[in-house]
């Protein structure tokens, strides 16, 4: 039995709306529910965050929807890429993470999985910040970051299908992926990360990025010897 996929859905009841994640960990919670559907007959209607999702749920038997043709998420379920001590993470390794937001937005609950490797003392220590930006403002935002802002990075690549060569990552929303070094002052310090949350938000042509700072408020963590803890999010100040 997959118990972290299994505590990541324990919430679900016949009737919800339920948010599917996008990652390797949140494949394993779209398993673990899928099963619950065929035992439980479970009637539920489920919002994808990527299309990689949205197609693994459809092959799995569940019923996948719109956001715009539901009211409200009652329970999302994701991944992430770091997690510090304040619940506060990176996402967006694989690059969904402007729709992960949004989903993130509508859901009354939201719990993240991950396994314990992916715990940080400080964010931006294994993984880079991704940014997603329309590629019309690639220019005008490179150099922001990294003039005005001071930011190093680069823009995400993907093998070219069939060659050595590497072209543009794009997202599910057509759009560039600028992957950031997130500098230590920055990761450790709470005021410092919601001014560069906020700072990022106010470029134009930036659709969002993986600084989420507010969105756990369950996070379950899977040790090595399998063993699931659950915290949960204490009130900031
Ligand atoms: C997708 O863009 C990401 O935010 C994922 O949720 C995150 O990268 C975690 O993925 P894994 O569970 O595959 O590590």
């Amino acid at each position: 039995m997959d118990q972290l996929a299994v505590e990541a859905v324990t919430g679900v009841r016949t009737g919800m709306v339920v948010g599917l994640g996008t990652g390797r960990a949140a494949s394993r919670g779209v398993r673990a529910l899928a099963d619950r559907v065929r035992a439980e007959k479970l009637d539920l209607r489920c919002v994808a965050t990527s299309r990689a999702t949205e197609e693994l749920a459809g092959e799995l038997g569940l019923t996948v929807v719109d956001l715009n043709s539901v009211d409200a998420v009652d329970l999302l379920f994701d991944g992430a890429d770091e997690v510090d001590p304040n619940l506060y993470m990176i996402k967006g390794g694989g690059g969904a993470m402007t729709r992960e937001r949004i989903v993130a937005h509508a859901a009354n609950r939201r719990i993240y999985m991950i396994d314990s490797g992916k715990l940080t003392p400080r964010l931006g220590t294994r993984f880079r910040l991704p940014v997603e930006v329309l590629p019309m403002a690639r220019g005008l935002i490179e150099r922001e970051l990294e003039g005005q802002m001071e930011l190093e990075g680069t823009w995400r690549q993907r093998p070219l299908a069939g060659t050595a060569a590497a072209t543009d990552y794009i997202t599910d929303n057509g759009n560039l992926v600028f992957d950031l070094t997130l500098p230590a002052h920055i990761a450790g310090d709470r005021d410092e990360l919601y001014a560069l949350d906020n700072d990022l938000k106010q470029l134009p042509g930036v659709l969002d990025h993986g600084l989420f700072l507010m969105e756990c408020q369950t996070l379950l963590i899977e040790w090595t010897d399998g063993r699931v803890e659950r915290r949960t999010r204490r009130d900031e100040a």
